[in-house]
Order: C-alpha cells, then sequence, then structure tokens
C-alpha cells in the first residue's frame, strides 16, 4: 500500500539555467501535473548592456537557483529523479543548473536526466497535457531558428536552420541598435505597431534562392544603415519593416518546404513565438491547409523549467537516467 501510493505521487524537479532565466519545477510524473513552477529572469540586469552577458548571467543564477531550491524542499522526499537543462546554451550559465543537479543527485541519492534545451521548448507544447505527434515544429528563439519534424522524444529531425543570426537574435540586435533595451522581441514589437511598414524596403532573405534555410546576417545589416542614416522619429517605421521583412523570410520557407511537405499539424515554440504578427502570419498560411497553430501557453513561450520538466516525464519514461558523475554540459550541441 505504502509502495502504491509513493509510485502515485512521484515527482520530478527540474532545472533551467541554459540562459539568462533561472527557474525550478516540480511536475507529477503519473499525471504530467504542474505542482510548483519559479521563475526569476534577468531581463533588467542584461538590459543596460543590450545583450546577454554571461558571466553576469551565471553570477545571478548563482543568487537565483538556491532561493527557489529553499521553496522546492517540502517536496524532496517524492522525488524520482533531476532534469536538467545540459545543452545547448552558454556554457557558464548551463553548469550552474547542472552543478545544482549533480548536488541534489548526491543528497537525494537519486539519477539525474539531461534534458537538451530544444527538446523543452517543444514540449512546451504539451505542459500538463498528453503529447500529439507526429508535428512540424517551428522553433524561433534568441538562439534559435529551426524548422524540426518531431515523430517522438527520440525521433526529431531538423530540416531548416539558420545559417547565421536567429530570428529573436535578429529582434534584439535591432533593439540595441534603437537604445531601447533587452530583450529586443517584445520592444520592437510593441514599436513596430505605431510605425508604417511601407516607409522602408528591406530585401526579404534568401528570396530567390530555393534553399529550405534562414539568414538574418544580411537583413540585420540593412537594417543597421536605415537607423544610422535617420533620426529616432523613423525608428517605428524602421522596426514595422524589419519586423514585416523578418517574418516575410519565414513565411516564404514555409510555404516552399509545405509545397512538399504538407503540415498535418504546425506548431511555434520558443520565446519569439510570443510575437503576434508572427502567429497571425503563419495562422493565414495554415488556413489553406485546414491547419490550426499550436502554441504553447504564453509564459511556457520563453525559457523555462516546466518544460524541462514535461520533457524530463519523457526521458524518465524513456529510461534515459544517469548517474551524476555521467552528465556534462554540451553549450553548442544540436538535437
Ligand atoms: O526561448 P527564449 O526565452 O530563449 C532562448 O532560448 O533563446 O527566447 C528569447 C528570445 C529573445 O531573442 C527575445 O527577443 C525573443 O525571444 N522574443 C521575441 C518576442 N518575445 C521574445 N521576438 C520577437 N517578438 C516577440 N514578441
Ligand atoms: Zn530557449
Amino acid at each position: 500500500m505504502a509502495i502504491c501510493q509513493r509510485v502515485g505521487i512521484a515527482m520530478i524537479l527540474s532545472i533551467e539555467s541554459s540562459c539568462d532565466d533561472s527557474s525550478i519545477a516540480i511536475t507529477e510524473i503519473a499525471t504530467k501535473k504542474l505542482i510548483y513552477h519559479k521563475k526569476i529572469s534577468q531581463e533588467l540586469e542584461h538590459s543596460v548592456y543590450g545583450g546577454v552577458v554571461p558571466e553576469l548571467a551565471s553570477r545571478l543564477h548563482a543568487e537565483a537557483l538556491p532561493s527557489i531550491l529553499a521553496e522546492c524542499e517540502p517536496w524532496f522526499g517524492e522525488l524520482k529523479a533531476i532534469a536538467v537543462t545540459n545543452e545547448p546554451g552558454l556554457g557558464v550559465t548551463l553548469i550552474e543548473g547542472v552543478t545544482m543537479a549533480k548536488a541534489l543527485s548526491i543528497t537525494l541519492s537519486i539519477p539525474i536526466l539531461p534534458i537538451n534545451h530544444l527538446k523543452g521548448h517543444i514540449y512546451s507544447l504539451f505542459i500538463e497535457k498528453e503529447a500529439v505527434l507526429p508535428i512540424t515544429v517551428l522553433l524561433v528563439s534568441g538562439g534559435h531558428t529551426q524548422l524540426i519534424e518531431v515523430k517522438s522524444y527520440t525521433e526529431m529531425e531538423t530540416v531548416a536552420t539558420t545559417m547565421d543570426d536567429s530570428y529573436g537574435e535578429s529582434f534584439d540586435k535591432v533593439a540595441k541598435m534603437m537604445h531601447l533595451g533587452y530583450p529586443g522581441g517584445p520592444l520592437i514589437e510593441h514599436l513596430a505597431k505605431s510605425g508604417d511598414a511601407t516607409k522602408f524596403t528591406f530585401t526579404v532573405p534568401l528570396w530567390q534562392s530555393p534553399l529550405i534555410a534562414f539568414s538574418y546576417s544580411g537583413l540585420k545589416n540593412q537594417v543597421r544603415l536605415a537607423v544610422e542614416a535617420n533620426e529616432p522619429s523613423a525608428y517605428p517605421d524602421i522596426a514595422s519593416a524589419f519586423q514585416y521583412t523578418a517574418t516575410e523570410h519565414l513565411i516564404q520557407k514555409l510555404k516552399k518546404y509545405f509545397k512538399s511537405h504538407p503540415p498535418k499539424r504546425f506548431a511555434i515554440v520558443g520565446g519569439a513565438s510570443a510575437n503576434l504578427y508572427l502567429r497571425n502570419s503563419v495562422t493565414k498560411i495554415l488556413a489553406t491547409y485546414k491547419v490550426e497553430l499550436l502554441l504553447a501557453e504564453l509564459k511556457f513561450c520563453s525559457d523555462n523549467a516546466a518544460m524541462i520538466g514535461r520533457a524530463g516525464i519523457e526521458a524518465y519514461t524513456k529510461g534515459e537516467l544517469q548517474p551524476y558523475n555521467n552528465i556534462s554540459v554540451n553549450p553548442r550541441c544540436k538535437l
């Protein structure tokens, strides 16, 4: 009887520290219910620099993670594993979460589930839900712009990726050029609302190329020239034209891809999936295929530990449990 009860409330504690968000969650394995979730963002601290400063991020994780963990103590007795983001991300910040996971693993005598951050974003779609697969996923974040065919937790194929900058990163860089702060995505999206996209014309990246790939560095340079040549009063128009062009690039490549791979189920995940202009533009092309756009809840679009815990349940089910001394940090690893 006692054993049945313990199985019934078995939980995973998950840790996310791949960039500038310190987050811990506790998820019930059997029901996928999110029992606890807290995130401390460092946006304010990095804002003055116009981007994430890795060493500062690392120091802030070292302060924030233990303070969140202290609130999780009541559930320590129910934990079956620690899920932790160990790839990809900033080496100096990943190590903060991984070190905490190792310490907990030793103290509580439970194994670790190393989790790929990108899989975490994909499973943000299924927090407190069953996974419905297969699904085609557009992952747009600060570090990644990828089109992924997800067949299962262990079978994911990246079918298109960026050749240089990512979609979210290009918003961050344009915001930095305009001295708006960080993260640039919401700031540019807001500024673009009061602008006229037709006042500036930027070339859509790779529009003549048959490649299904993404590129943002050329667009970033076009925007830089416009910013340098104009007064701040023109920034809303530049932001609007930039957002239009950056998104049109994704739309053109999706249309091309869908010709040979019509979508049956389609989702956008990652921090930049919060962008309403992007959501609306993708919804329009999906209508042609009578497919609805699937999204994570807004609070789970940007980095968080709830998505790592949800991916952790899949990893737990697949038996991907590891002893603490088998876990390493892989900053550049892909899917
Ligand atoms: O997924 P995330 O929290 O962190 C990474 O894994 O990178 O994504 C953060 C990125 C930042 O580049 C941020 O500017 C971008 O997502 N972002 C947006 C929006 N909200 C966040 N980009 C465009 N429009 C938005 N509304
Ligand atoms: Zn992320």
